[in-house]
């Protein structure tokens, strides 16, 4: 594929008003989803579950593209459609979650390293075609008092730099994933160090593996107070400290940022968005990759059962109009409450 098609995807990814669902949970963790609601985590009803979400009436309005995960990508909609060529229809480019998960990192007690690389060339030409546009890969750096070392962060931003040039070579547009956890008692200070040590190291290896920027996506985690940090920091200054920290490090070139919400509270990774985007003046699009923040609500309505599929529906649909303002730093607790 000409490098310009990589790169008219990656724009398409992230025009504002529009951003990415996340909806390529393994099977293990939509499991963990399937617990909260008391439904059995079965083949028929996972398919159920992302039909219901892909199926929401206006959904091209605020989502370009949506991440499936491996079985998903093969699945049909209830009326026999393939899942992408529903998402098509309706202008939402399908993408693939590619990374195999996270395993021990050895001799580094308590960190992880994304696994996956091994036929991923050849996974990567069938998912192509199957008609993906885009894949993903997520690596985690957890923040403790003697972590992370220089050898996770320099393993899992070398296997972001050679997934994405595999994708690129067979045509799929990478998002790069490097998630720095919220998990922990660090201050936001902290967390904007590693967040800075960790998206250098990412650009380093991207470019050691000549990756295009222009045909890629950044998918960070927002600089943010650990989860169980006393001192909790505002809005204000999240979206202060995150986009100082990714214009630091983050080059131009790159088509956009969609961020993880990793946690928050829904309306809390709204606001966020919203607020990067008021500050202005960003040399890329500011969007969203959300799976809790924008499935939780209508996870909630769901239930399993098909008769709550319209509020089910409406639910997502809400999420998805708020993002959508919030990448154009257009969001308000007004707007919030007109459900
Ligand atoms: P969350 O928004 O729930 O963090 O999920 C996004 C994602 O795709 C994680 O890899």
């Amino acid at each position: 594929m000409a490098s310009n098609d990589l790169n008219a995807i990656a724009k398409a990814m992230v025009t504002p008003g529009r951003g990415i669902l996340a909806a390529d949970e393994s099977t293990g963790t939509i499991g963990r989803r399937f617990d909260s609601i008391n439904v059995e985590n079965v083949e028929e009803n996972r398919r159920a579950y992302r039909d219901m979400l892909f199926t929401s009436k206006g959904i091209g309005d605020w989502c370009s593209g949506v991440i499936l995960y491996d079985e998903t990508l093969r699945q049909k909609s209830a009326d026999g459609t393939s899942f992408v060529d529903l998402l098509n229809k309706n202008g939402v480019l399908p993408g693939i979650k590619v990374d195999a998960g996270t395993k021990a990192l050895p001799f580094c007690p308590n960190e992880l390293v994304t696994e996956g690389l091994d036929g991923l060339q050849k996974r990567c030409a069938e998912y192509a075609k199957l008609g993906a546009k885009f894949a993903k890969w997520r690596a985690v750096i957890d923040i403790g008092a003697d972590i992370p070392s220089t050898t996770c962060i320099a393993a899992n931003a070398h296997a972001l730099a050679r997934y994405a040039a595999i994708c690129q070579e067979a045509g799929i547009v990478p998002i790069v994933e490097p998630e720095v956890l919220m998990d922990g008692d660090h201050t936001i200070e902290r967390c904007e160090q590693v967040t800075e040590w960790t998206l250098n190291a990412v650009f380093e290896a991207l470019y050691m593996n000549r990756v295009s920027l222009e045909g890629s996506v950044l998918k960070p985690s927002m600089v943010i107070s650990g989860k169980k940090c006393p001192q909790q920091a505002s809005v204000q200054e999240v979206a202060e400290r995150t986009v100082r920290t990714l214009k630091r490090t983050v080059p131009a070139a790159v088509a956009g940022i969609a961020f993880l919400s990793g946690g928050q509270a829904d309306e809390v990774a709204t606001a966020h968005l919203d607020a990067m985007n008021k500050l202005g003046n960003n040399p890329w699009p500011l969007s969203y990759s959300y799976g809790r923040a924008l499935q939780q609500p209508s996870l909630k309505a769901w239930r399993g059962q098909s008769a709550n599929v319209a509020a089910a529906q409406a639910a997502l649909a809400h999420r998805g109009r708020m993002n959508s303002l919030a990448s154009l730093g257009k969001y308000s607790a007004a707007l919030e409450a007109q459900k």
